[in-house]
C-alpha cells in the first residue's frame, strides 16, 4: 500500500513537473535531414553561405552533437526555424543554445536573434526587427564578448556591461534567463556569468532624475578649500635678478675694445634667485565644499514594469557574418523553465564536454607527434648532407681547425711563444 501511494505521488509531482515546464522550441538536429522542412533559408541576398549538418571534427557523440555549421568563408548567414507564438508576461524567458567554434574562429558571429511571429522568414536580414539578440560576437583580439540585446519600442539597446564569451574550440552553453521582475541573468556553461537589473543596465527609459534646470551655485558659496594666509609677507632679500653676469667670465686678452667694443661678461642663471614670491597657503574658513547641482525628477521618466514582455515571440534565427567558417550550432532551446533548461544543458552539453575535449586532445596530441617526426625527418636529410658536404671539405677543415692533441692551454700554445 505505501509503496504504491508513494510510487503515485512520485509519479504525480513528475506531471506536474512536466507540466509546469512550456518548452516553446527545441532543436537538436537529431532527424537526418528533416531539419531542412523546419529551417528556413533568407533569399534576401542571393550569396548566403550554406549551413551543413555534421558533428565537426571533434565531438562527444557523433549523431547527438551533429548541429548546423557554417560552411563558407567570408559570408553572411540567415537561417531561422519557427514555432507556436507565445508571450513571455509574467514568466520567466530562457533562451538556449551550444555553440562550437572549431575552427579556431578569427572573426565572426555567433549568436541567435529572437524574432516576432510576423517576420518574413525568407526574407530574413540584418535589418529586421528582431526582439532578442544574444550570443557570443568574435572578431580580432578587442571583441569577444557575449551580446545582450533588447528591443523596447522599435529600439535596440545593447547592455551596458561587458561578458566576455568563449573563444576556444570546444562547446560551450550560452543560456540568458529573463525575468518578469525585470531582473536577467547569463550564464555560460551553466555557471552565472552576469546578472543584474534591465533598468540599470540597459539604457531603456531616460534616467530617473535630472539636474534641477532652477537651481544655481549661489554667488556668494566659497568652494576655495586653500586661501592665501594674509599674515604672511614677502622677505625683504627675496627679489634677486634671474640673470647675473658670470663671475668667471674673463676678458680675453686680445680683446680690442675699438674693434670688438666694450666687453660684457656673458649673462648666467642666478643661484640665489627665488623666482616669484607666493604667500603660504591656509584652510579657508568660509569653505563650504563642492556645490552639488540638486537633483529633479526627470519629467521624461515614466516606469514601465513591461520593458522584459514580448507580444508575440515565434522566430529564432541565425543571422551573422563569419570571415572562418566551421562554427556549429546545437541545441537549441526556448522555454520558460530555467531548471529545465538547466538539465537540458546538462543532458547535452554536460554529457559532450568531458569525451569531446578528450577526443580533441587525442587529436592534437597525434597531430603534435606527426609534427615531430616530419620534423625530425627534415633534420636527418638536413644532416646527411652536411655529412656529406664535411666529408669533401675534410682536407682542408684539419689544416685550419685540428683541436690541441693532447694537454692543458699552456701546451697548446705554439712553441716559438713559450
Ligand atoms: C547540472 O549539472 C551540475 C553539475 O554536474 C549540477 O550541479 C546541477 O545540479 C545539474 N542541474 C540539474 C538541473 O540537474
Amino acid at each position: 500500500m505505501q509503496i504504491i501511494t508513494l510510487f503515485q505521488l512520485v509519479s504525480a509531482s513528475i506531471l506536474a513537473l512536466a507540466a509546469n515546464a512550456e518548452v516553446y522550441f527545441k532543436e537538436q538536429f537529431l532527424d537526418g535531414d528533416a531539419w531542412k522542412g523546419r529551417w528556413v533559408n533568407s533569399e534576401h541576398k542571393s550569396d548566403y553561405g550554406q549551413f551543413k549538418l555534421t558533428a565537426g571534427n571533434f565531438y562527444g557523440d557523433a549523431e547527438k552533437d551533429k548541429g548546423l555549421q557554417s560552411s563558407q568563408d567570408a559570408r553572411f548567414y540567415a537561417t531561422s526555424g519557427r514555432f507556436e507564438p507565445f508571450s513571455n508576461e509574467g514568466k520567466p524567458l530562457v533562451i538556449q543554445f551550444t555553440i562550437k567554434h572549431e575552427q579556431k574562429i578569427d572573426c565572426g558571429g555567433g549568436y541567435v536573434k529572437v524574432f516576432p511571429a510576423d517576420l518574413n522568414q525568407a526574407d530574413m536580414h540584418g535589418d529586421s526587427q528582431y526582439y532578442v539578440m544574444f550570443g557570443p560576437d568574435i572578431c580580432g583580439y578587442s571583441t569577444k564578448k557575449v551580446h545582450v540585446i533588447f528591443n523596447y519600442k522599435g529600439k535596440n539597446h545593447l547592455i551596458k556591461k561587458e561578458i566576455k564569451c568563449k573563444d576556444d574550440e570546444l562547446t560551450h552553453l550560452y543560456t540568458l534567463i529573463l525575468n518578469p521582475d525585470q531582473t536577467y541573468e547569463v550564464k555560460i556553461d551553466n555557471e552565472k556569468v552576469e546578472s543584474g537589473s534591465l533598468e540599470e543596465d540597459w539604457d531603456f527609459l531616460p534616467p530617473k532624475t535630472i539636474k534641477d534646470p532652477e537651481a544655481k551655485k549661489p554667488e556668494d558659496w566659497d568652494d576655495r578649500a586653500k586661501i592665501d594666509d594674509e599674515t604672511d609677507t614677502k622677505p625683504e632679500d627675496w627679489d634677486k635678478p634671474e640673470n647675473i653676469p658670470d663671475p668667471d667670465a674673463k676678458k680675453p686678452d686680445d680683446w680690442d675694445e675699438d674693434m670688438d667694443g666694450e666687453w660684457e661678461p656673458a649673462m648666467i642663471p642666478n643661484p640665489e634667485y627665488k623666482g616669484e614670491w607666493k604667500p603660504k597657503q591656509m584652510d579657508n574658513p568660509n569653505y563650504k565644499g563642492v556645490w552639488v547641482h540638486p537633483e529633479i525628477d526627470n519629467p521624461e521618466y515614466t516606469p514601465d514594469a513591461e520593458i522584459y514582455k514580448f507580444d508575440s515571440i515565434g522566430v529564432i534565427g541565425l543571422d551573422l557574418w563569419q570571415v572562418k567558417s566551421g562554427t556549429i550550432f546545437d541545441n537549441f532551446l526556448i522555454t520558460d523553465d530555467v531548471k529545465e533548461a538547466e538539465d537540458f544543458g546538462n543532458e547535452t552539453w554536460g554529457a559532450t564536454k568531458g569525451p569531446e575535449k578528450k577526443m580533441k586532445e587525442e587529436q592534437d596530441e597525434k597531430k603534435h607527434k606527426e609534427e615531430e617526426e616530419e620534423e625530425e625527418e627534415e633534420e636527418n636529410k638536413e644532416q646527411s648532407t652536411e655529412a656529406d658536404n664535411e666529408e669533401k671539405d675534410e682536407g682542408k677543415e684539419e689544416e685550419t681547425e685540428e683541436p690541441p692533441e693532447e694537454g692543458d692551454e699552456d701546451d697548446a700554445l705554439p712553441k716559438d711563444e713559450l
